[in-house]
């Protein structure tokens, strides 16, 4: 399959030039593939009834207001205001101001016809020290959001911890302490006593394999450590947290559909050798499923080998607390990875090197398009987990400005959107249980290490004066959901 979208890249620019040249001798079966790739681009995939269409965000990157509401301090405030860590020493104070501008959002939604909307809940506004009392103003927040994403005939889809850690938590040792999958196990019941009744679809954690790996491997994000020892015990912290926010959650309401969103990105080995092969599956182990396998089988991926206790301190009777049941598994994927053997990769049973693909055009982030491996991680899933996917985001940074007229003519996000979906679309045919897709992002918003410089919005935002602006990817996602709600 890798193949098939090399080939066809690579038949489009041998035509394109062909044609330019006026050179007639363009051979039939060229000209067949690429008239079918074409009709592909223009046409709008077709999914079944009761798919969901949404968008995505998280707290952090648009609320802003920071100080009010009773908000506790977070790590990623801290880290903002630490020098060298954001581009332009930028913060996410006033970010969108969606806290201020949450009705007007949710009616944008409402217009471009959105099914789904997943928000990230901000400790630190819900119980702002980590530990103790619920702070009423944040819980009220949340609650209006719900009610009016209802009102809208929009289903709210809440995740639980997208990165904003509170900041007295990390004082005292954040995910590397046991004591904060207690914590956090705490704050979740607040959260799903609060909002279950209205919620009935819920994630835990938004993509534990990076806050784990960025924030204390590599330090580019909050909290910003390199310490190999401690991404490797956190990440143990974060599989026992997971299981227990899991029955704390089905304690409040059995009835909630649970799962987390898995960054996850198709490995393809470099090379044919055995080496490489071996690699790409301990890739798929460390990054893609190690909150997956001890939350479903109670046990850490099998294509790592044995590993030994003292590495990821595992105590007696923690592969049973690590266990979750899911409901159901988030996939976020952006694009793929390629592979390499590496015995200098600072985790040493992982051992390998990701290498950035060549095959497909580069967005703004420099992140390879890759739809094709959309359909292979889905499959993958699928087969080996049987469990229903929701796609929780994909999506890609691309920062075209307004034109005169004030439209903003993103073909490129457009291009990006169809060809994924087009993917998705390929994989519920072969079979996979896939129930929804959502946009990253609703919003242009804070790009974590990166700041405001990568646009990732559907709709574009005005950081002067906070005014949003639909952007053609907008508008043609509107389309797409009306054409699935007419061939109902
Ligand atoms: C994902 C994050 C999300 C956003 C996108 C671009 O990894 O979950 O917050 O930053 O990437």
């Amino acid at each position: 399959m890798k193949r098939r979208t090399f080939l066809l890249s690579t038949l489009g620019a041998v035509a394109s030039a062909q044609v330019a040249s006026k050179d007639n001798q363009v051979p039939e079966w060229v000209r067949n593939a690429l008239m079918e790739d074409n009709a592909r681009a223009k046409s709008l995939p077709q999914f079944p009834p009761g798919f969901l269409f949404g968008t995505a965000t998280s707290a952090f990157q648009i609320e802003g207001a920071t100080h009010e509401g009773g908000r506790g301090e977070s790590i990623w405030d801290r880290f903002c205001k630490t020098p060298g860590k954001v581009k332009g020493r930028e913060n996410a104070d006033v970010a969108c101001d969606h806290f201020h501008l949450w009705k007007s959002d949710i009616a944008l939604m409402k217009s471009l016809g959105i099914q789904s909307y997943r928000f990230s809940i901000a400790w630190p506004r819900l119980q702002p020290p980590g530990s103790g009392a619920a702070n009423q103003t944040g819980i009220d927040f949340y609650s209006r959001i719900i009610d009016e994403l209802l009102a809208n005939g929009i289903r709210p889809f809440p995740t639980l911890y997208h990165w904003d850690l509170p900041q007295p938590l990390q004082d005292r040792g954040g995910w590397a302490a046991r004591e904060t999958a207690d914590r956090f196990a705490e704050y979740a019941q607040i959260a799903t006593r609060a909002y279950a009744d209205r919620c009935p679809n819920w994630l835990i954690f938004n993509e534990p394999t990076m806050f784990i790996n960025l924030g204390n491997l590599s330090g580019i994000h909050a909290p910003g450590l390199r310490d190999p020892a401690v991404t490797m015990r956190a990440g143990h912290i974060v599989n026992l947290a997971q299981g227990k926010a899991f029955r704390a959650m089905k304690a409040v309401s059995p009835k909630l559909r649970i799962g987390s969103a898995f960054s996850m990105s198709q490995p393809y080995p470099a090379s044919t050798s055995d080496e490489d092969r071996r690699a790409a599956e301990r890739f798929h182990a460390w990054e893609n499923i190690w909150y997956i396998e001890p939350a479903l089988h109670g046990r850490y991926p099998s294509a790592i080998g044995p590993i030994p206790d003292k590495l990821l301190d595992i105590r007696p009777g923690d592969m049973d607390l690590t266990r979750a049941p899911f409901d159901f598994i988030g996939i976020n994927n952006y694009s793929r990875a390629v592979i390499e053997h590496d015995p200098h990769f600072p985790i040493p049973f992982a051992a390998f090197r990701w290498l950035s693909g060549e095959t497909g055009p580069k967005t703004d982030v420099q992140w390879e398009v890759y739809p094709r491996g959309l359909y292979e991680i889905t499959m993958r899933i699928w087969r080996d987990y049987k469990l229903p996917i929701e796609i929780t985001e994909n999506g890609a940074a691309y920062n075209t400005p307004p034109g005169r007229d004030g439209e903003i003519p993103d073909q490129q996000r457009i291009d990006f959107y169809n060809s994924y979906l087009h993917e998705l679309c390929q994989a519920v045919a072969d079979g996979a249980d896939v129930r929804a897709y959502h946009a990253w992002s609703l919003l242009d918003n804070f790009e974590w290490n990166e700041g405001y410089t990568p646009r990732f919005g559907l709709v574009y935002v005005d950081y002067n004066t906070l005014a949003r602006t639909p952007k053609a990817s907008a508008h043609w996602y509107a389309k797409l959901i009306a054409a699935q709600k007419n061939s109902l």
